[in-house]
């Protein structure tokens, strides 16, 4: 007799599919990346990512209120720093009235329940769009790493609940971790951002935060001695690895879409939640092919938030984040 079995059975209508599906996506899943700026009454659209925005202080209040109201309840926060304040050493990040520290105080009185992360790496402050200080024409491993551990010392006096170190240094989640726990922030979360790869889909973030690597003679003009290569796949497992040993609570792919076997392998490798993030070029080029009539953005954008999580995903950092929850709704 053929066929045996009938897999359609199993696809017949949208009431036996919902009973066997078997990845669903919640507001559980994500974290929202928000972009702060200096001023007042700022929402600003970032030119390369449709319906982002950039948002002072004021205006933060209200968006991260709305997020939680939606079921959003987990913000990861980057600043945009005038370029005066910018130097090779980072400075301006350890300012303890600086902004992110500000936002974080912001976040929290808003919405003392909001779990607020913040990016921990130099380039918004680097004069060279660098995540780290620049000596010799190189990005300085060991300096950069103890500037880190003190930036995320400082996030964490300002309130925040975890740090998430996005520079890829060697050795800053211990780093980081020591300098927590001698000072007491011992329930200071670490989301290390532990398999990045230097990656061409990072551009709309740095138009975002006026970031990118400056272009001058004698300073690497991408960031590739520190970011991973993207050829290489087993190399993800030992960095993630090294990350959960020196402290880690949560390790991170990135970007998404195009590093779902690494998101996999991590997944079945480590016993700690993985977060990936889908980057700002992801979001700028399913925002840009809908705007042509190309393709159909809602469709697209589960898919692909939804491949994510199926590769393994348990936190999604997303600028869709918003967008997803509007159509569960
Ligand atoms: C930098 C940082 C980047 C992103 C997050 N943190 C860009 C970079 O490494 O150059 C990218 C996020 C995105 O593209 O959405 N520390």
């Amino acid at each position: 007799m053929f066929p045996l079995r009938r897999n359609r059975r199993l696809r017949t209508n949208e009431a036996i599919r919902s009973l066997v599906r078997e990845t669903v996506i919640t507001p559980n899943d994500f974290l929202v990346p928000l972009f702060v700026v200096e001023g007042k009454g700022i929402k600003e659209e970032i030119p390369s990512m449709p319906n982002y925005f950039r948002y002072s202080l004021d205006l933060l209040e209200k968006e991260v209120k709305e997020l939680w109201a939606m079921g959003l309840k987990s913000v990861l926060v980057f600043v945009k720093v005038p370029d005066n304040l910018k130097d090779n050493k980072g400075t301006e990040a350890l300012n303890q009235n600086g902004l992110m520290q500000r936002a974080v105080k912001t976040i929290k009185n808003a919405v003392p329940e909001m779990i607020v992360m913040t990016d921990v790496a130099l380039d918004p402050y680097s004069i060279y769009g660098h995540d780290g200080v620049i000596e010799n024409g190189m990005v300085a491993n060991d300096i950069t790493s103890s500037i880190l551990a003190e930036m995320a010392l400082s996030h964490a006096k300002a309130g925040a609940d975890f740090v998430a170190p996005s520079d890829m240094m060697d050795g800053r989640i211990l780093e980081m971790r020591e300098l927590l726990e001698d000072e007491g922030f011992i329930n200071t979360g670490i989301m290390s951002y532990s398999a990045k790869y230097a990656s061409a889909f990072y551009g709309p973030f740095r138009d975002a935060l006026d970031s990118a690597p400056v272009d001058l003679i004698d300073i690497p003009k991408d960031k590739k001695t520190y970011q991973m290569d993207y050829h290489n796949r087993t190399e993800a497992i030992r960095e993630t690895e090294m990350d959960i040993d020196e402290g880690a609570d949560i390790v991170m792919v990135k970007p998404g879409i195009a590093y779902l076997d690494i998101v996999r392998d991590i997944k079945n490798a480590v016993d700690v939640p993985v977060a990936v993030y889908q980057v700002s070029g992801e979001y700028a080029m399913i925002k840009a092919a809908s705007e042509r009539g190309w393709l159909d953005h809602d469709a697209v954008m589960m898919e692909q938030i939804t491949a994510i999580k199926r590769a393994g995903a348990d936190v999604i950092a997303s600028y869709f984040a918003k967008d997803v929850i509007r159509l569960l709704k």
